[in-house]
């Protein structure tokens, strides 16, 4: 029975029953993670193969490079190759950067703060520079934004993409300078910006000539059914309106080989491109290529990343599914929130009853569960419905999930149970 249809008494003898259900799961003291998008220990198996695909003497790369050795700036042919088909960019468009993607789009950001983009004043010099957020987001490219001292604006996310309306709207202001994106299988929603969300992101006429979409494709060959969630090239669109040079694009390897020690690339124009690798070269006398070679190594091209990452999708299927069944069986029949099925990505966002977000954290933190904290997903931590949980299930194996995913929409039903009482 939905809840919203209960008595009051009705309500209080389920709420009983939920107290005991959950003091039970109190007393059984677990410690169970759903908290960040980490991937389980068997899918970091996956990639083993990679640890010895480097050895000597076969430390060389195609054109003859020691990969070893200093030199090579913006990576070397074959992995430039490979991203260029991930991207579906022209490999000269591509830089190759170390582990982490997050560290290529703080390097990106800091640039700008300290030295201006295209002849413009750096962000440092100027008052309430401003950047978009699409909430619910990710959080750290959040905290990038925040740590330079810059206002982060909240826009809403709908299921094609940022408001475009509002997007619109607020880049008509000189100071604000950029926009947040993950635009497939979005962190944490999961869903994949529509083209026409694409054509007007292309299309925008921002006040700032400095302003940058920050395109984190983290989640482009990440489906997990098999199927291509298509999502139109920003790049390509923007190239026939001559906006090319408003786009900077991150991906990595992190969660198709090991996070933490895999290869990260952006695409971008020609322009940022040589403003970024001048940038490098005081930065770095060359990157980790013997990490890249070993990436080359594993796969040769696209299609050996996308049979990849199909063994990742076995194994993360079943575990998507506990939350998702879970969520249908004990909470659709209440009428208690709403929920996105993704078809990649690493995360499902559920969306609670207003005011119950952060209730239901608490609840399962005392019983053992951690949780992403309500609001992490919006900037400066502030949900303003105190509504969105995002759900991380790879972390856990299916068994502990099952256990999480029961205690979860315990607490989700005693908040709901609370605020309707309340
Ligand atoms: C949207 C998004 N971008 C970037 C990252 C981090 O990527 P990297 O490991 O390449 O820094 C994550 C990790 O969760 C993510 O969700």
């Amino acid at each position: 029975m939905l809840y919203s249809q209960m008595s009051k008494e009705q309500l209080i003898a389920e709420q009983q029953d939920l107290q005991a259900a959950y003091q039970a799961f109190q007393q059984k003291k677990l410690c169970l993670d759903m908290s960040r998008g980490k991937p389980g220990a068997d899918q970091l198996d996956l990639s083993n193969e990679i640890l010895n695909a480097v050895a000597a003497p076969n430390y060389k790369t195609e054109n003859g490079t020691d990969a070893r050795n200093y030199g090579g700036l913006d990576g070397i042919d074959e992995m430039k190759r490979l991203f260029s088909e991930i991207f579906g960019m022209p490999a000269e468009d591509i830089i190759i950067g170390e582990n982490s993607s997050l560290h290529m789009m703080f390097d990106a950001i800091a640039q700008a703060v300290s030295r201006g983009l295209g002849g413009e004043r750096p962000w440092a010099t100027l008052e309430h520079v401003k950047f978009l957020c699409p909430a619910p987001g990710y959080d750290r490219h959040f905290g990038v934004t925040e740590y330079f001292g810059i206002e982060n604006i909240t826009v809403p996310m709908t299921e094609t993409g940022p408001d475009m309306d509002i997007v619109e709207e607020l880049v008509k202001d000189p100071m604000v300078k950029g926009i947040w994106c993950v635009p497939k299988y979005s962190n944490p929603d999961g869903i994949t910006y529509s083209d026409e969300t694409v054509r007007r992101m292309a299309a925008l006429q921002p006040a700032a000539k400095d302003f940058r979409i920050m395109w984190d494709n983290a989640y482009i060959v990440h489906h997990l059914y098999g199927k291509d969630e298509p999502l139109l090239c920003l790049y390509t669109e923007c190239k026939k309106r001559g906006t090319e040079d408003m786009v900077l694009m991150f991906a990595s390897t992190s969660k198709i080989t090991h996070p933490g020690s895999g290869v990260a690339a952006m695409a971008a124009s020609n322009k940022n491109i040589a403003l970024i690798k001048k940038r490098m070269s005081y930065q770095t006398i060359g990157p980790d290529k013997v990490n890249q070679l070993r990436h080359a190594r594993m796969f040769k091209n696209l299609a050996d990343v996308q049979a990849h990452m199909e063994k990742h999708a076995k194994l993360m299927r079943p575990k998507f599914e506990t939350v998702l069944t879970a969520l249908d069986s004990r909470l659709a029949p209440r009428g208690i929130g709403r929920w996105h099925r993704p078809n990649g990505g690493y995360f499902i966002s559920y969306y609670a009853p207003h005011g119950c977000a952060k209730r239901i954290v608490q609840l399962c933190k005392d019983a053992g569960l951690t949780l992403t904290p309500a609001g992490a997903t919006y900037p400066y931590g502030k949900d303003p419905d105190d509504s969105n949980i995002r759900i991380a299930p790879t972390y856990p194996p299916v068994s502990e999930l099952q256990t999480a995913m029961e205690l979860f929409c315990i607490a989700a039903r005693l908040a709901a149970i609370e605020k309707l009482l309340s």
